[in-house]
């Protein structure tokens, strides 16, 4: 590979990089924190709202294995995730992943991508708590005006200004610190966790076995004019487009599949670990279990306590007690819902900052955006600028459709990780990895096969916006990033020597 376009980033740079003491992040993450914070990330949006709106569209009570379908298409991601955030500890992610072992255009294409999974992903969230707290409104009799609560207001117009406020809100706490940030995670993961414990053990005293009958409902099929709404597998098949029945397993698992996206982050968070060889696969790995077996214990205790056909697609964990007729629980696990998703809000944010920061250090977008704050050693500039854009986002947009986006995202950088992780071993074999994907290639090969699979059953109209977002990150990069990069200027940071910014994009 000679051409520029697949020009690598060495590994020894990438770590050398974030040397540079202008553009360093602060080292003060354990195993546990990452753990914390992946759990923090992963449990969210997916088990509190998209359990009842797949268990009634696609699956039935079979949802349970439509989570065990997607954890493990993430669990084999994750092995692959956790050999290369352990090799090369950079904040980025796939990003960087990508650009020390396929070259600087796919890097930019997975960089490119991993912006749109996390922005996306971060308003996706936000709309979602906004729902929760303003149900915990209703509660008390406070309604919020239709114009502010809501993306359609009266007259067709709406800004969900809730949604929009939690986004900047999180954003000035990025700005003030990481360790900040990683406290109150904890907090708040602690009570996500207990409310959905408490789910799990109270609920399964209110279950009733024959809610479970049938446990696959047999597959319906779809009207045929929402062709762009089907799967596109089944477009491609000329399959009739139908839902249950075991093809439904498999459109709820790419739509559940967004329950499990954050574990990746933790791979971003790499650069601010003390020992992230020994650290990442822990955090990764353990944080992705955990929230696999809490999935599956929810999804068989909710569609056991109230049938599939009658679960609300708000918030159906809370409904389902309300149902059972025990509102006190509703209530608590509404509220515990409602804080919950802010560290998956926050996350997500941190997460999107960081690749922007790194894809900023190498050149690729401007280095402006790659100094950090004298005083709080954080990311602050595009903390700020995406914070206010993905604001704006979640004010305006509808999420549905967003979280299909945000999972093809995903998956396409699960693809190319998997990808590089194979590329890496027989590029650079003397690397030290002190975790290894076992069973390569196959493994990564596996990997590869499940992701597609998953992206195949999303719709075909996804794939659509996945085309056009992918086709403008192009058009960037031949415009800007390709002529800035620093690798094609040969800035390059030798051991012990401090970068000194120079041109027009370093300020
Ligand atoms: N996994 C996160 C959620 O479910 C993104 O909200």
């Amino acid at each position: 590979m000679t051409s520029p376009l697949f020009r690598t980033k060495n590994v020894e740079q990438s770590i050398l990089d974030t040397e540079e003491p202008e553009h360093a992040l602060k080292k003060s993450l354990s195993a546990l924190d990452l753990t914390v914070f992946g759990v923090g990330v992963i449990i969210g949006t997916g088990i509190f709202v998209l359990t009842g709106t797949v268990a009634k569209n696609n699956a039935g009570p079979a949802v349970a294995l439509a989570f065990v379908v997607a954890g493990v298409v993430c669990a084999l991601a994750a092995l692959c995730y956790a050999e290369f955030a352990s090799t090369v500890p950079v904040a980025g992610s796939a990003y960087t992943f990508s650009y020390a072992s396929l070259g600087e255009l796919p890097a930019w294409i997975i960089g490119w991508d991993l912006v749109l999974e996390f922005a996306l992903g971060t308003a996706v969230v936000a709309v979602g708590w906004s729902g929760y707290i303003q149900s915990l409104m209703g509660n008390a009799g406070w309604e919020m005006p239709e114009v502010l609560g809501s993306r359609q207001g009266a007259d067709g117009f709406g800004f969900d200004i809730l949604a929009a406020v939690l986004v900047l809100l999180l954003t000035v706490i990025l700005v003030l610190g990481m360790k900040l940030s990683a406290r109150v995670t904890s907090v708040v993961v602690a009570i996500k966790v207990t409310v959905v414990l408490v789910v799990i053990v109270a609920g399964a005293f209110f279950v009733t076995a024959d809610n479970y009958d049938p446990f696959v409902p047999k597959a319906q099929p779809v009207e045929a004019d929402q062709s762009l709404d089907a799967p596109l597998i089944q477009l491609m098949f000329g399959w009739a487009p139908s839902n249950f029945g075991v093809m439904g397993i498999f459109t709820a698992a790419s739509v559940v599949f967004f329950a499990f996206i954050g574990f990746d982050i933790v791979a971003t968070a790499a650069e601010e670990t003390r020992n992230p060889q020994r650290d990442m696969p822990r955090g990764i790995l353990g944080s992705l279990f955990i929230c696999t077996a809490l999935y599956v214990a929810v999804s068989i205790v909710v569609t056991g306590m109230q049938h599939y056909s009658e679960l609300s697609v708000d918030a159906p964990l809370a409904d389902a007690f309300k149902a059972t007729g025990h509102p006190w629980f509703a209530g608590f696990i509404s509220f515990g819902a409602a804080v919950g998703l802010t560290t998956v809000c926050m996350i997500l944010l941190l997460g999107q900052t960081r690749v922007f920061f790194a894809m900023s250090r190498d050149g690729l977008l401007p280095r402006f955006f790659s100094r950090v704050h004298p005083r709080f050693k954080t990311p602050h500039r595009p903390t700020i600028l995406l914070g206010v854009v993905i604001a704006v986002l979640a004010g305006f947009t509808p999420l549905e459709e967003l979280a299909a986006l945000v999972n093809i995202g995903t998956l396409f950088a699960f693809v190319v990780v998997a990808i590089s992780v194979i590329i890496l071993r027989r590029t650079r074999p003397d690397l030290h990895r002190s975790f290894r994907t076992p069973w390569v290639p196959f493994l990564p090969i596996l990997s590869v096969a499940a992701s597609l699979w998953l992206m195949l059953n999303l719709p075909a109209e996804t794939w659509v916006r996945f085309a056009i977002w992918m086709a403008i990150g192009f058009v960037v990069y031949f415009a800007y990033s390709r002529g800035h990069s620093r690798l094609a200027r040969g800035e390059e940071t030798k051991p012990g020597e401090v970068f000194k910014p120079s041109g027009p994009d370093s300020r």
